[in-house]
């Protein structure tokens, strides 16, 4: 069954009001859901009210207080029908249902993990919870009577502000919340359990004094410190940047062992994957510092770009996600440091986002079919949906993009809104017609951008073309409107400020913009070829083919005064060389690494001009899978593995003794640990540096050393990853392993690092290995973290291991899935992705990857989520 864009129609009826009493008791949950209805006034007298169900078993229905009698409705367990009802005027219907969340394996709707009931409704969630029109344009208010025992439940949260509360008879206790915002169903939450809080207070621009509360599992609130004061720095942000407010008395967050996915933005009651909450310098790296204050920031910045505006339908969740994710990428820009979060995300983008543009997986950013609507919370909804997001702003110029927002917010508060409506605020906060433009969102794939330079008698023409190719989604390849960012940067490391004297495209500022699939622009820059920087800060989400001498890369790496610019010419150079060194190996050649890229990586890892974070950024050699993105098919990952570890030796013997040096200089010594950025960067660039000093060394025993030394979980972790990655059998990296599982044994989200640690090591026997810890009596399929740690760590962590040439890492993958299908089959479909570039490697290998999941596919119990990215996987 696919659902189609083009069928959206308005509900029959509206829903103006909710109110839910739920009495969770051990084993079972009623629920009496009294919905406020109302008929459309263009829709038939006699039309059916048609609710959504999935897994429901009804208890009770009434109708405005009296019996629904049986001729009068048909119950299944995924829908209800109600016929007879009101023609005019608002009529109540009561819902009654009884769940079992302690059998919900799914974590959609309401579920038990560690003992704490919580909910997910995103986005199908609700009618597993109550029968409803549940979809994103159905906008309520809700009251909420949550009643439990007090003993396993004294806390009792649900969406917007605590009105009531108190003792019921026994040793029970109930609580309600109003939500005076309508709202739709996914944004429903409540969670009832034994938590810890911890409570903070912000008071708003205009003066609204809000509670904060992050509730933990018990005794573990220390560890929310930081992410509370992420919370307050985003409260800051929002209202300085967006002039947005928070509008409701207390904003609760509720970190979660057994979470799909990274986090919900629940109205009021933010609900989170523990792994986005809880830190402390021993358990967390500084990157899970960074991913809680991005979570954290995305979640509540929802609050006005999702809750307040929302989406009309499924097709339009770019509107929210796209929208957010460039807000929050945002926000780390302005309190980290906006060049290095650019390039993170940049890099992110490329190693996400591409493969499933370029794959069997491609979609458009606002699709307009779907079969499982979970299967697209992708990195193309996602991440190239902020893509889209930064492109209208570098079109627009910040200040009419600021505008454009204003615009948005105020013209959409309260509604259910379309790409279309946001994209017409931007125009008209620009008077600008982004016709054109709109085609990022319906034209699936990445583009192209081709530049070539010629220079000849003082002149420098710019050729740039543009190109689509038709992908898996069979969408348009009209050309895009592309806003290119460029500098011609002189030897001495200047922007020159020189305006084309003849061109084919429009140039606004340092923005060529290019709405053609070829334009050519000249420039008079007299007798020294300038070096071309283009597509600075990636201001367009495109494969960049930039035949530009090797030489002029090498300089740009040195001196480009755009510091993105510098990291990508040094990235192309360190990228072509290591495709070579690969095909070579591949073809039994001994590899060869150009000394002259080997220097210019030196060179910036000891670049004193440069923060240590983008020295990191640069120095760091692309990971295999980025190799195997270079070479794009035919793929051998044993040769991309031999080159990789040539090129680190290469690295190591030109710089061994300077890296050592720059560690020991960087060394934090015995300061107490600071989570703050420059720090941070600092422990970055000694990370990075790390394996080409440990590679040189002939034993493992100096890098065991610095395991057993390290007094923060960043330290600790680069040092086994180390003696993971380059000694794996070595009797240190063993007694390292064994020493980690012993100190954090019970400490489910580091445990999960001990997990993909081995899941990532490049022994030959990797797939046993991953047998061995399946049956470790800590695994388990049922915790997403867990399953993700292990089987996802195997799939997209260690490309040799996973795509064995004998096919034996697909088939244990493959088998996971189908265990872990029948428990919770969003993290299976999720996990499934990993197979989705299996047409790239050579003919062995897409053989078996081939029969894995094809006998995977011809199972007959599978989920629709699984069963939707198994088809579309093999096209
Ligand atoms: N809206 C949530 C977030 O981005 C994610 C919800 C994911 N839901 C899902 N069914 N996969 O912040
Ligand atoms: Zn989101």
């Amino acid at each position: 069954h696919i659902i189609r864009l083009e069928d959206y129609r308005p509900t029959d009826f509206a829903i103006h009001h909710v109110e839910m009493l739920v009495r969770l008791m051990e084993g079972a949950a009623e629920v009496v859901t009294d919905i406020t209805l109302e008929r459309r006034p263009e829709t038939s007298e006699t039309a059916p009210l048609v609710l959504d169900g999935d897994e429901l078993v009804l208890t009770g229905l009434h109708l405005n207080g009296e019996p629904v009698t049986a001729e009068q409705f048909d119950a299944s367990p995924d829908q209800l029908t109600v016929r007879g009802l009101p023609a005019r005027g608002r009529f109540v219907l009561r819902v009654e249902t009884r769940l079992s969340p302690e059998t919900n394996t799914q974590l959609m709707g309401l579920y038990r993990s560690n003992g704490v009931w919580c909910t997910q409704c995103e986005a199908e969630g609700f009618r597993r919870i109550t029968y409803f029109l549940d979809r994103p344009d159905v906008l309520a208010t809700y009251r909420v009577r949550l009643e439990a025992d007090r003993a396993s439940a004294p806390v009792l949260l649900a969406n917007g502000n605590p009105m009531e509360s108190g003792e019921l008879d026994g040793s029970r206790h109930f609580a309600v919340w109003d939500d005076p915002h309508p709202k739709p169903s996914y944004l429903f939450a409540l969670v009832a359990g034994d938590l810890d809080p911890l409570e903070d207070r912000f008071t708003t621009a205009s003066g609204r004094n809000v509670k904060l509360v992050i509730f933990t599992e018990k005794g573990l609130s220390h560890r929310a410190t930081y992410a509370m004061d992420a919370l307050k720095r985003s409260m800051v942000w929002d209202e300085r940047r967006f002039g947005r407010e928070y509008d409701l008395d207390v904003f609760n967050i509720v970190a979660i062992s057994d979470f799909n996915m990274g986090a919900m933005e629940n109205k009021g009651l933010n609900v989170f994957n523990h792994k986005y909450v809880l830190l402390d310098p021993d358990t967390a790296t500084d990157s899970d510092y960074a991913g809680v204050e991005t979570v954290i920031a995305h979640e509540y910045f929802h609050n006005w770009t999702g809750n307040r505006i929302t989406c009309r339908d499924w097709f339009q969740l770019c509107l929210k996600e796209g929208l957010t994710v460039y807000r929050d990428q945002e926000f780390s820009a302005d309190e980290r440091s906006r060049p290095v979060k650019r390039i993170s995300s940049v890099h992110g983008l490329k190693a996400q986002q591409f493969p499933e543009d370029q794959g069997p997986l491609q979609h458009p950013v606002r699709p307009t079919r779907y079969r499982e609507i979970n299967n697209f919370y992708t990195a193309t909804v996602y991440e190239k949906g902020a893509e889209l997001v930064r492109m209208i702003e570098t079109i627009l110029g910040a200040e009419n993009f600021r505008s454009g927002m204003d615009l948005y917010f105020e013209r959409h508060d309260g509604e259910a809104a379309t790409i279309e409506d946001f994209l017409r605020c931007f125009e008209e906060a620009g008077d600008t017609d982004l016709s054109q433009f709109a085609l990022w969102y319906h034209q699936a794939g990445t583009p192209t951008l081709t530049i070539t330079e010629q220079y000849d008698g003082g002149q420098l023409t710019l050729i740039l073309e543009q190109d689509l190719a038709k992908g898996a989604a069979g969408t348009g390849t009209h050309p895009f409107h592309m806003p290119i960012r460029f500098g011609l940067v002189s030897r001495a490391g200047e922007d020159l400020a020189i305006e084309p004297v003849a061109g084919e495209a429009e140039i606004e500022g340092d923005v060529i913009h290019l709405t053609t699939s070829r334009a050519e622009l000249v420039f008079e820059v007299g007798g020294e070829r300038p070096l071309v920087s283009i597509l600075r800060d990636f201001s367009a989400p495109v494969t960049l083919r930039h035949d530009q001498p090797r030489e002029a890369r090498l300089a740009l790496a040195a001196l480009d005064p755009n510091p993105f610019g510098r990291w990508r010419a040094l990235t192309d150079l360190t990228g072509d060389m290591l495709r070579s060194a690969s095909l070579s190996e591949t073809e039994g050649r001994g590899a060869t690494y150009d000394p002259a890229v080997i220097e210019a990586l030196c060179r910036s890892a000891s670049d004193e001009a440069l923060e240590p974070a983008l020295r990191a950024l640069m120095v760091t050699l692309p990971g295999e899978p980025e190799i195997a993105r270079l070479i794009g098919s035919e793929i051998d990952p044993e040769a991309i593995h031999r080159a990789r570890r040539g090129a680190l030796r290469a690295l190591a013997e030109a710089g061994g003794p300077e890296f050592e040096r720059l560690r020991a200089s960087l060394s934090d010594g015995s300061a107490p640990f600071s989570a703050d950025a420059a720090s941070a960067g600092r422990r970055a660039l000694r990370a990075a540096l790390l394996p080409a000093v440990a590679i040189a060394q002939t034993s493992a025993a100096p890098l065991f050393a610095e395991f057993e030394q390290a007094s923060n979980m960043t330290d600790r972790l680069s040092a086994i990853s180390a003696l993971v990655q380059l000694f794996p059998g070595s009797d240190e990296t063993r007694s390292a392993l064994d020493a980690f599982y012993r100190r954090f044994e019970s400490d489910a989200l580091v445990l999960d690092k001990w997990f993909t640690l081995q899941a990532t090591a490049p022994s030959d026997g990797s797939v046993e290995a991953m047998e061995r810890l399946r049956q470790h009596p800590k695994f388990t399929l049922g915790n997403p973290n867990r399953a993700r740690a292990l089987i996802g760590g195997f799939a997209s962590g260690n490309q040799r291991g996973f795509n064995r040439a004998d096919g034996a890492g697909y088939r244990w993958v493959a088998e996971q899935l189908g265990e872990l299908d029948r428990l919770n089959p969003q993290t299976a479909a999720r996990l499934a992705t990993a197979f989705r570039s299996w047409r790239s490697f050579d003919a062995p290998r897409r053989a078996a990857a081939e029969a894995a999941l094809r006998d995977l596919a011809s199972r007959n119990d599978l989920s629709r989520d699984l069963s939707d990215i198994l088809t579309r996987t093999l096209g």
